[in-house]
């Protein structure tokens, strides 16, 4: 596990979503509604960039298609079929950190 800082701390509630590099992921840093969100950045369907997407009733509508995806869950809307991968995130003094686990790592959570 390894946390890693991608934005600066948070100067006031003001909605966002922004694409940003937490180790080798590129991710989607959401704050929506007070509550920050990390998802993967690519849209699963065709491939769109999902950071120029919009939140929506609690889930990030992707611009191409408008796919949706929960942002807690990273859940398809029903008859998508699909998810994106969802991160922790975590509001620091010294700025906002997500967690990315390497593929190592989630193999040996398996076997654990
Ligand atoms: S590329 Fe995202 S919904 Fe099609």
């Amino acid at each position: 596990m390894a946390w890693y800082k991608v934005a600066s701390p948070l100067q006031n509630d003001e909605s966002f979503i922004k694409k940003v590099k937490a180790g080798s992921q590129t991710v989607c840093l959401i704050n929506n509604e007070g509550a920050l969100h990390a998802v993967s950045a690519k849209c699963p369907h065709a491939g769109a960039d999902l950071s120029a997407g919009w939140c929506e009733q609690g889930k990030l509508v992707c611009p191409y298609h408008r796919y949706s995806y929960d942002l807690l869950t990273g859940r398809g809307s029903p008859g998508q079929n699909d998810y994106v991968s969802v991160y922790p995130v975590d509001s620091r003094d010294d700025g906002i950190y997500v967690e990315i686990n390497s593929l190592w790592e989630k193999i040996k959570r398996i076997f654990h």
